[in-house]
């Protein structure tokens, strides 16, 4: 690719171009770095909603250059996981990339970012990466093992000014944030609010698996988390977890985990006490595994206050 195009015509609104190898990003990204531009970079696994397109525009608004990553991650899903049904559609996650305004998009295949006995991995230890999905008896901390090697890599091969995730994956934003921190990443990582269905439900590309009687069923996990909200606004963090566990109950959902710990350290948390909460969920609804959250904050409105509720 002419790497000028990318100074001269920084504003696609067709299809971003794909980039296939490290060697092609870094010689695209090369002029635009020594003309001293900003470059974001936004990491998905593709199969983009609203969501990821979010990140986009927020990239778009704050950087010279947005590059979007596109790379279903192998490290990161454990042995019966969905890697191999995991949703794809390549040319439409191009389009939707290019108009949200990504400059382009690095959809490197895998042999790519993992060379034949690659064996260096980047690990969060300690408890940001042993609970909640970490916890071994939900994804364990090898998911987040695999999200913090191939994220240190991007940050690597890209080099990014600012790095946009989103809180729909709370805690993975806290361990790519410890792990940039802890390692000296000379990144800024930016945090962006979930976005949601009109009935609540969280955007996600594993929405695609839901049946419709599941899809409706699902709605339940953000009345839940409204329904803990409320309570712990209103003095009772316990009395709200209970009422979003009957929230989810009413829908015939068992949670995995319905937990609230500090949003910042993730320990377990029994009341507000002029810190952030997290409250987060993860359930199987049908063959979906979903996961949600609340951000709490000390003296805020609720999350849930918009026209979606
Ligand atoms: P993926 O699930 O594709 O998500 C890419 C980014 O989009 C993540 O930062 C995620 O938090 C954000 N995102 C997903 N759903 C969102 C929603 N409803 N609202 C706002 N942001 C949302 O997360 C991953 O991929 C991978 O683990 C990755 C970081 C790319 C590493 O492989």
């Amino acid at each position: 690719m002419n790497s000028n195009l990318l100074l001269d015509n920084p504003r696609p609104t067709v299809a971003a171009p794909a980039l296939r190898t490290k060697a092609e990003l870094r010689s695209a990204l090369a002029d635009a770095r020594r003309a001293g531009q900003t470059i974001g970079l936004v990491p998905t696994m593709g199969y983009l909603h609203e969501g990821h397109l979010s990140l986009i525009r927020a990239a778009r608004a704050e950087c010279d250059l947005v590059v979007m990553s596109l790379f279903v991650n192998p490290t990161q899903f454990g042995p019966g996981e969905d890697l191999d049904r995991y949703p794809r559609d390549e040319e439409r996650d191009l389009r939707l990339a290019g108009e949200a305004g990504a400059d382009l998009v690095f959809a490197p295949p895998v042999e790519e970012v993992y060379a034949p006995g690659a064996s260096t991995v980047v690990e969060v230890t300690g408890s940001l990466t042993g609970v909640l999905d970490g916890d071994p008896q939900s994804r364990g901390p090898e998911h987040f093992r695999g999200v913090t090697t191939v994220v240190a890599k991007l940050f690597n091969i890209v080099g990014p000014d600012v790095a946009y995730f989103g809180q729909k994956d709370a805690q993975q934003a806290v361990v790519i944030r410890r792990m940039a921190r802890d390692l000296d990443f000379p990144v800024r990582i930016e945090v962006m609010p979930t976005v949601r269905e009109a009935d609540g439900l969280a955007m996600s590309s594993r929405n695609a698996y839901l049946e419709p009687a599941d899809r409706e069923r699902a709605t339940a996990l953000s009345r839940a988390l409204a329904a803990a909200e409320r309570g712990a606004c209103a003095g009772s963090l316990s009395g709200g977890l209970g009422a979003a566990r009957r929230e989810l109950e009413e829908a015939g959902i068992e949670p995995e985990y319905l937990e609230a710990r500090d949003a910042e350290t993730l320990e377990p948390v029994e009341a507000l006490e002029g810190r952030p909460v997290l409250v987060a969920v993860a359930a199987r609804v049908g063959s979906a595994r979903l996961i949600d959250n609340v951000l709490i904050q000390p003296s805020s409105n609720s999350n849930f206050d918009s026209p979606n509720f």
